[in-house]
This record gives C-alpha cells, sequence and structure tokens, in this order.
C-alpha cells in the first residue's frame, strides 16, 4: 500500500482554557485534495500551524516520508517540503513580487539574483496557467493575485504538502474557479494540497478526501463519493442543519439611507463610484451584488465615513451626513461590519470585552489610526458593567472564548467575526452596513448570523447587504441591485429575476434600463 507523505499521530495541543487539538492522527498522500472541515474553532488551523513548524504540539509526532520529524520553525518545515498559505497573506506590500518570492530564500543556501528569479517566476506561473507580473508592488495586487504569489512562493522552495487556509473566503467566484484549476495542475504534479474551507459545495468539488474536526477531535474521515453537504455539516455541528432560509413578506417602512449620485475615487485614484443613487427603507434588507471590486468596499466606506465622497449627498434617517464623521453618524445610527476584520474589526491587543465596547465610548472622538488605544479611555467604564455586558454578548453571539479578558487577536478567525457582529448589533443600530457577514463563518454560525439579519428587518433595522455570495443577496434581500465597474447596472426584487441575468450583469455584458432600476431604488 502506499505510504502517506505525511502523517501526524495524537496530536495535542492545548491553550489557556481549551484544548485545540485533542488526539489528532492524519494522513496525507501524495497527489491528493484533503479538505479539512469544521466549526469556528475547531481547530484547523492550530493543526496546520503546527504542521507548518509555527506552533509547537504539546503531545504527538509528525512524520515525513516515514521519518519523525520535528520542526522548531517555518524553516525547518519548509526545508521538508511543506508550504502554507495562511487565511491573513503573510506578504510585503511595498516589495514587488520577486522580492517577496525571493526574501528569505537565501537562508536556504539558494540565491538567485532578481533577473534568474524572474525568469523563474515566470516559467512557474506559465506551467501553473496564470500571469504574474514579478516586478508587481504587491499593494497593487488583487486578493486573487496575492494569493497566486504565496502559491508561487511555494513551489518556488519545492513545496510536496501545500496547506490552503481559507483561501476562497477572500476570492470572487471567478477567482475560486481560477484557483480550483491550479489546484488541479498541483496535484497533477503529485504535490498534495490540504483545504480548509466553510463552504461544502467547494469541499465536495475539490476534496479527494474529508476530515472533519469538532471541538479539537477528529469526528469523520470520509471519501468524497462518502459525503453530501449534509452529512458534512451534521458531523461538524454535531446535529442536522436547515441550509434553508425563509423570509417572511413585509412592507417596508420610511426611508432610512438615501445617497444621491454619489461618486469616490479609489485608493489607487480612479473613479469607483460613478454616480449612486438610492434609497434603504426601514424593515428592508438591500442586497448588493456584483464581482468584488466594482465598487462595493468604496459604496460601504463613504456611506459609513471612511471614504470622502468627490460628489453627492448622504442623508441618515433624513439628515445630511455628507460631511460628518464617523463618530456622528454612529451616534445617529449606524454600524458596519466590515469585511477587513482584522484591519478594521479589532484591536488585537485588546480583550474580548474591551473589544465590545470599542465605539461605545462616548464623549470621545472617534479615531480610526488604530491607535485608538490611547484614546479609548478604558478606565471611564465600569468595570463590573464592562463584565456583564460582554458577558452578555459572549453568550448570546456563541464567541468561543476562555474568558472575556482573552486576548481578542487570539481567537479563532470566525469568532473574531462572531465579536465584530455581536458588538456592532449589540448596540442596536438602526441602519446596518453588512459587507460579507458570513464569509469565514462556519455552516452554523452562518445559519445563525442569517436568521439574525432576518430578525432585524422583522424588529424594523434597516441594512445594506454587501455580498460576493450570490444565493445568500438573493435568499435575503428584499431588494438588488447588482453593481458593476462603480456603476448600478440592474435592480430587481430576487423573486423576479433569472440566476443567468445576474450573472450577466454581474459581468457586465447586461444591463437595465435607468428608469427600471431608480424604480425598484426607490
Ligand atoms: N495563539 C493562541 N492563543 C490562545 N488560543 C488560541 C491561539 N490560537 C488558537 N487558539 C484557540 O484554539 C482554538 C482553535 O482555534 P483555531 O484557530 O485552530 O480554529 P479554526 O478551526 O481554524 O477556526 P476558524 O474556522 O474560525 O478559523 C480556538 O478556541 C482558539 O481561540
Ligand atoms: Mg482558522
Amino acid at each position: 500500500m502506499e505510504k502517506p507523505i505525511v502523517s501526524m499521530r495524537n496530536i495535542v495541543k492545548r491553550f489557556p482554557g481549551v484544548v485545540a487539538n485533542d488526539h489528532i492522527d492524519l494522513d496525507v498522500f501524495k497527489g491528493e485534495v484533503l479538505a479539512l472541515l469544521g466549526e469556528n474553532g475547531a481547530g484547523k488551523t492550530t493543526l496546520m500551524n503546527i504542521l507548518y513548524g509555527l506552533y509547537r504540539a504539546d503531545k504527538g509526532e509528525i512524520y515525513i516520508d516515514g521519518k519523525n520529524v520535528y520542526f522548531k520553525s517555518p524553516k525547518d518545515a519548509i526545508a521538508h517540503g511543506i508550504g502554507m498559505v495562511h487565511q491573513q497573506f503573510m506578504l510585503i506590500d511595498e516589495l514587488s513580487v520577486v522580492e517577496n518570492i525571493m526574501l528569505g530564500l537565501k537562508e536556504y543556501g539558494l540565491v538567485l539574483d532578481l533577473k534568474e528569479a524572474v525568469k523563474k517566476i515566470n516559467k512557474l506561473a506559465r506551467e501553473m496557467g496564470f500571469k504574474i507580473d514579478p516586478w508587481q508592488k504587491v499593494w497593487q495586487l488583487s486578493a486573487g493575485e496575492k494569493q497566486r504569489v504565496e502559491i508561487l512562493k511555494a513551489i518556488f522552495r519545492n513545496v510536496k504538502v501545500l496547506i490552503l487556509d481559507e483561501p476562497t473566503s477572500v476570492l470572487t467566484p471567478q477567482e475560486t474557479r481560477e484557483l480550483f484549476k491550479i489546484i488541479k495542475k498541483l496535484i497533477a504534479n503529485n504535490i498534495a494540497v490540504i483545504f480548509i474551507s466553510h463552504k461544502l459545495h467547494e469541499v465536495m468539488e475539490i476534496a479527494d478526501k474529508i476530515v472533519v474536526l469538532r471541538k479539537g477531535k477528529v469526528v469523520g474521515k470520509l471519501s468524497r463519493e462518502q459525503a453530501t453537504p449534509q452529512l458534512l455539516a451534521k458531523l461538524m455541528v454535531g446535529r442536522e442543519v436547515f441550509l434553508e432560509i425563509t423570509k417572511r413578506p413585509k412592507k417596508p417602512g420610511h426611508v432610512v439611507l438615501e445617497v444621491k449620485n454619489l461618486k469616490a475615487l479609489s485608493d489607487k485614484g480612479v473613479l469607483a463610484l460613478k454616480g449612486i443613487s438610492f434609497k434603504v427603507r426601514a424593515g428592508e434588507i438591500a442586497g448588493i451584488a456584483g464581482v468584488a471590486g466594482n465598487g462595493q468596499k468604496e459604496l460601504a466606506e463613504v456611506i459609513y465615513g471612511l471614504r470622502k465622497p468627490l460628489e453627492g449627498k448622504i442623508y441618515l434617517f433624513g439628515k445630511d451626513v455628507t460631511h460628518k464623521d464617523i463618530y456622528e453618524r454612529i451616534r445617529i445610527g449606524i454600524s458596519l461590519i466590515p469585511e477587513n476584520r482584522l484591519g478594521l474589526g479589532i484591536v488585537g491587543e485588546f480583550s474580548v470585552a474591551e473589544n465590545l465596547i470599542l465605539e461605545r465610548i462616548d464623549e470621545q472622538p472617534f479615531s480610526l489610526n488604530i491607535p485608538l488605544l490611547s484614546r479609548l479611555n478604558i478606565k471611564k467604564i465600569n468595570d463590573q458593567m464592562l463584565l456583564k455586558y460582554s458577558r452578555e454578548l459572549i453568550e448570546k453571539f456563541s464567541i468561543v472564548t476562555p474568558s472575556p479578558f482573552a486576548k481578542a487577536k487570539t481567537l479563532s478567525g470566525g469568532n473574531i467575526q462572531r465579536l465584530i457582529l455581536a458588538r456592532e448589533l449589540g448596540r442596536k443600530p438602526g441602519f446596518i452596513i453588512a459587507e460579507e457577514p458570513t464569509a469565514g463563518l462556519d455552516v452554523s454560525a452562518t445559519e445563525y448570523v442569517r436568521k439574525l439579519l432576518l430578525e432585524m428587518r422583522e424588529q424594523g433595522y434597516s441594512i445594506l447587504l454587501i455580498s460576493g455570495d450570490l444565493s445568500e443577496v438573493l435568499s435575503l434581500s428584499d431588494k438588488v441591485m447588482v453593481m458593476y465597474e462603480g456603476e448600478i447596472v440592474g435592480a430587481f426584487r430576487p423573486e423576479k429575476v433569472s440566476l443567468d441575468d445576474v450573472g450577466l450583469m454581474m459581468t457586465g455584458v447586461k444591463r437595465m434600463p435607468r428608469e427600471v432600476i431608480e424604480k425598484i431604488w426607490d
């Protein structure tokens, strides 16, 4: 019988208050895609960090090609052919693609000059079937391109086992297709891929084998043929999960947000919003569909007050807030669930409890320079109250944390998302911008968040939902607008549209007449 290229045996890893990995066995074979599934905090990233030499296991062994190995750092893991692309990219924005790929290579005795390296990169990229400009600076790249740089970096180092930790959570559907092609090339070259994702249909499509973790333990090992999405969801959560959603019809109320002819530049200085107008009413979920990068991010930022518009007006609860700062908008009743959770969402060094009240320090100017810390006068808060309030939210939003005092950065990816949701929704704002609210969440948390948004709609809140997940937008929204290159190219009631049409609008092939769009968006 064929021997596994990687065997992890009896791996145990404890953190204060949790057993992240509880006697885990894992085998990975050449040329296969192994999917690692599990709820937020199940221990997936921890296990992979151990394989990549970032964490030391408390107990257990790792075998590579049958040989017992011991990794002191990722350097050792890389030398044994292990590569990892993290949930957060580890590239240096100011450097070029080739410089990033070369970074740290000297340590492996591989000295190339840049020109030689560029040749090799071009060759590898060609073999993998994608294009990349080695001289481009990383900050100029899209998320999908950055990911390719990370993958190239691993191939450059002769990777045998490539770990991809939630690689699709930052990708558009098209980019995901491209990634899957790359993964197929990798396995055709006998590389093993460990693929982590919460999207069950992706796992069903790409994985040869599936390992399910729950609370640090292996609870299922299946081949793709044995798996169904329902079975996987049940294994992950430990109960039946309903993957369907029902929404009650509802008459929308008064106008909560109105934007008129909004224009704004992107970070790169190009016109990202080319005159956007629409209204969102109380008790209504307004969905924005579109391929990421068509102005959705800029739109959210302009409405929230993070980005100045070039032209146009923003009214919130009837007040002109176009020139008001974020702090004031928050007081009037706006809330943002940001896509960039680690940058905007939390202050990692702060405790979970402190993060739950970040924006509630009244009478203090709200500053976005992250040294928010210095301005945040925590002392003014009654500690007993803080503890009570945070315990309530931790409970209500099922945030897995050893205590309210744990540093926010030690939470798993999905629990950081729950923390932000708890904070933003916990203060009951009238108007909510939800940017990719379920990206990175596991099945039950996704179900929870979707229900929560619907519940808030029932209670009369007004929600702008921005999501690259088309089925999410269509199932939750009362009305949907499609953004393409900074414009609204379509607007419709979700029950009255064909998926094909939406696809054509998202890719800029089709455009609805202006009068039709305006009617829906009033
Ligand atoms: N550096 C750390 N310090 C303390 N606790 C940690 C640390 N890293 C992880 N944990 C804890 O270990 C548990 C497993 O976390 P891990 O990140 O492995 O989960 P995950 O399965 O990757 O979840 P997600 O799907 O949310 O990314 C969590 O309870 C988490 O809070
Ligand atoms: Mg993780």
